[in-house]
């Protein structure tokens, strides 16, 4: 049976690369619909991206809905340096096929949750905007949500400041709600994400895969993350989001430690940092799964069987 979830995210190079593997999983994956938040870029650019996507990936039957276009009390930050002024620098996707859904992405969670009849996952690809509003709006729908993978955090140094994860930093209020919800949580924070590199040998295999989906990849990877593969000395950009998906699909890639996680909302210099008590120093009761471990050559092999 697929397991039924909804993406939440702001496409966006890595956010893209995310949903091309999810939607080529539907014995796997019951995609109730994408939802999309202002982040790496302004909603409505991450809205059209999500059309584009489903479009290129030849579903247009993904419902995607658009959601709250700032953070809930600080000004939207972005990450264009990253992605590009669009969100998706590198290459023409398709114009979509479908149009965007009249409801709110938050109406829609509120809505789909309470009518779920059994819990559904939530994947987190950005801000925690919209998961708050809804939380904030209707705590009930905490019991429909079976568990919440997200991508952000990071458990030793920040990347949009020396202390803080770009999702998280984006909109630290909305983490908090959802880190003091109860909701089960799997954190894959860029301690993790950093192993997994788009190496030039891996650029080239997934262009000679052929296919749309594996041009589309090559072309937004060729573009993306430049900066940080400078800053980093890193061999290749790092592919946050995937992880989330990856791990849905295959969890065996990964390992998972226990923590008590807060998010500093307060500090001028670790505003948005993710507190990560790894070794249980506060003996609070643990709110968050942590990843500890990635098998980085199983996720491009995940990817390249997908595309
Ligand atoms: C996260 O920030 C965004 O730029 C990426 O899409 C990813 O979700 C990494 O810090
Ligand atoms: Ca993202």
């Amino acid at each position: 049976m697929a397991r039924p979830i909804i993406i939440d995210c702001d496409p966006g190079v890595d956010d893209a690369i995310a949903l091309f593997l999810a939607l080529a999983h539907p014995t796997e994956l019951n995609i109730l619909g994408i939802t999309t938040v202002a982040g790496n870029v302004p909603l409505h650019y991450t809205s059209q991206n999500a059309l584009k996507i489903c479009a290129l990936a030849n579903r247009a039957d993904i419902p995607v809905y658009a959601g709250c276009p700032r953070p809930l009390i600080r000004p939207l930050s972005t990450a264009t340096d990253i992605h590009g002024a669009t969100g998706l620098q590198g290459t023409e996707l398709p114009e979509p096929i479908q149009p965007l859904r009249v409801q709110h992405a938050v109406a829609f969670l509120i809505e789909t949750l309470q009518q779920a009849p059994e819990p559904v996952t939530l994947a987190t690809l950005g801000p925690f905007t919209n998961l708050a509003v809804a939380l904030i709006q209707a705590p009930q729908i905490a019991d429909k949500i079976d568990t919440i993978i997200a991508m952000g955090g990071a458990i030793t140094h920040g990347n949009i400041t020396p202390a803080a994860e770009f999702n998280i930093y984006v909109d630290p209020h909305a983490a908090q709600v959802v880190f003091e919800s109860g909701i089960p949580i799997k954190l894959i924070t860029l301690d993790t994400t950093h192993q997994v590199l788009t190496t030039p040998k891996q650029l080239a295999a997934f262009r000679q895969l052929n296919t749309a989906i594996g041009h589309a990849a090559a072309d937004l990877l060729a573009h993306y993350g430049t900066p940080e593969i400078e800053r980093y000395g890193m061999q290749g950009a790092p592919l946050h989001d995937p992880c989330v998906i990856a791990y849905l699909l295959q969890p065996e890639l990964f390992t998972f430690k226990d923590t008590y996680t807060t998010i500093d909302t307060i500090s001028p210099e670790n505003l948005g940092r993710t507190v990560i008590d790894w070794w249980g120093r506060t003996e609070q009761p643990p709110n968050a799964q942590v990843a500890a471990s990635v098998d980085a050559a199983g996720i491009y092999k995940l990817l390249m069987e997908s595309f």
